[in-house]
């Protein structure tokens, strides 16, 4: 802790398939960071007129906020044209992806694993911050792909206008199980010329705490931690301050914690009935992705096909 100057900073992780609008303002609501990101899009995807609508519809804010989304792509010249497009719509803010490493996205050249080719990297940083100096970039890393590969880019980050940076602590052939590779991440943090924020494995404040050890750590960014527990950004906001957090799914009896994830779960869908985009079979659907990590409130929640009958299970709940 001694590391963060201030007090440490929470991300919200981008999800994609879980990271909607009616997520990004339940973590909103407990002060997670980076709600305002619309989830990751891809750059081709953006610019080919057969996809251009289905991708347009991820782009989710609400009026008032600021308008931030995740990119990815392979190539400078269709990044820079998708950051057009972006642009016309109010986006003044990219995190660049460096760390995703599914085949879908890799089997294009783009992810984790362009890393191994980090002068394809600086040409598309360079395109992006040419055409539209007052971006606001960060990028999202892994270590690198099969081997640590960000010492020139974490060094030049600051040269190329990246104003913050996320590493995951694994390699892309890692995948998202095992370990974090700490003397790796130990290494990023040291060499990184902008403020460095560290992710994986945030579960409690134990893991969070080994986590802002790292050196001038500024924070830490959290993806399946906050699945369930949206909560877990104000529980960690108190803890960084030596409080406890008496409401919440961490705090009291086994029953009080199932209240409370109970509340959670209301809200959430209240902001999928309100915010939600689409017809109710297609956002109980997305909302049913999220109910498996409601997971103090029983099997009975897996079987749910609308929202009356969520809102039912949900008001048996309350009184049992
Ligand atoms: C279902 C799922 C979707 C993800 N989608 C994205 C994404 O769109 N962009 C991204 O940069 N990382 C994505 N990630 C990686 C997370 O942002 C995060 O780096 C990773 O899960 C490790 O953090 P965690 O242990 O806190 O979950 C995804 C991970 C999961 C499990």
């Amino acid at each position: 802790m001694e590391n963060c100057d201030s007090q440490p900073q929470f991300w919200l992780a981008p999800l994609a398939g879980l990271n909607d609008l009616p997520f990004r303002l339940l973590c909103a609501r407990f002060g997670a960071l980076g709600c305002h990101w619309a989830p990751m899009i891809c750059a081709q995807a953006l610019m080919h007129p057969a996809s251009r609508l289905q991708t347009l519809k991820l782009l989710e804010w609400l009026p008032e906020q600021e308008r931030a989304l995740q990119l990815f792509g392979p190539n400078p010249q269709i990044v820079g044209a998708a950051l057009e497009v972006a642009w016309e719509l109010g986006v003044r803010e990219v995190n660049f992806n460096l760390g995703c490493q599914v085949p879908k996205v890799t089997k294009g050249g783009s992810g984790a694993i362009l890393l191994r080719d980090l002068p394809q990297v600086y040409a598309i940083l360079e395109a992006m911050k040419r055409s539209y100096p007052q971006l606001h970039l960060s990028l999202k890393l892994r270590l690198g792909w099969d081997n640590y590969a960000l010492t020139p880019l974490l060094r030049e980050a600051s040269n190329l206008g990246v104003e913050r940076v996320f590493v995951h602590g694994r390699l892309g052939t890692d995948g998202f199980g095992g370990d974090l590779r700490w003397d790796l991440l130990d290494r990023a943090a040291q060499e990184s010329s902008v403020p460095f924020y560290a992710n994986g494995g945030v579960t409690d404040w134990e893991s969070a705490q080994r986590l802002l050890a790292l050196p001038r750590c500024q924070g830490v960014m959290i993806g399946r931690g906050a699945l369930g527990r949206a909560d877990i950004f104000a529980y960690l906001q108190a803890k960084a301050r030596g409080e406890e957090l008496q409401d919440s799914t961490w705090s009291g009896s086994p029953a009080q914690r199932r209240q409370r994830q109970l509340e959670l779960l209301k809200e959430h869908l209240e902001l999928v009935e309100r915010y939600g985009r689409g017809p109710e079979r297609e956002r109980m659907h997305k909302l049913r992705r999220h109910l498996a990590a409601y997971e103090l409130l029983g099997p009975e929640r897996l079987q749910l096909a609308s929202f009356r009958a969520l809102r039912d299970l949900i008001a048996r709940s309350e009184q049992s």
